[in-house]
């Protein structure tokens, strides 16, 4: 099977996830077992959400499936992850050592994608995904990932719209 299609048939299994997930909270923990279980090269998965009272804006650790990270609380202004949460943008690094933001979270990770998290227009968290093999996040893997980001953006909205 190429994996084109596991790709497709995955994003339908996502969506019908964030149909079933009565909360956001189930919904992103679901996610990353899902995303870990079935994308072999996705080793480590999470999310990491800006706390509201927090100045200056800190990202804070949420679900995650994978080894325990150093990396809890990490400023906006620190790592791939603060990259991503402050610009809005999608951020893959195909080789993490060549990045100078790189926040080590395991030596084995050599990849890594961080898609933000939009709820009512405003980035409020983001889904982190790590690889043990370098450049791991192709076209498709940025399209999956993006879609379960807004599937949960979505969900928050509804739980507060
Ligand atoms: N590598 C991230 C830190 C989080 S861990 O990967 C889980 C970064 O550079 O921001």
């Amino acid at each position: 099977m190429s994996v084109t299609p596991r790709i497709g048939e995955l994003r339908n299994d996502v969506s019908e996830l964030a149909r079933s997930s009565p909360t956001s909270g189930d919904l992103m923990q679901r996610l990353c077992r899902l995303l870990h279980e079935r994308m072999l090269k996705y080793n480590w998965v999470g999310f990491y959400m800006i706390e509201p009272e927090s100045q200056p804006p800190m990202l804070s650790l949420g679900a995650f499936v994978g080894a325990m990270t150093p990396h809890t609380r990490i400023p906006l202004n620190q790592g791939i992850c603060g990259a991503a949460a402050s610009s809005g943008q999608t951020v893959v690094v195909d080789d993490v050592s060549k990045d100078p933001r790189y926040l080590a979270c395991s030596l084995e990770t050599k990849s890594e994608i961080v898609v933000p998290v939009f709820a009512h227009g405003k980035v409020v968290g983001e889904l982190d995904i790590d690889s043990h093999f370098p450049a791991a996040f192709g076209p498709e893997d940025q399209q999956l990932v993006q879609h379960c980001a807004a599937l949960v953006g979505k969900k928050l909205e509804a739980s507060e719209p």
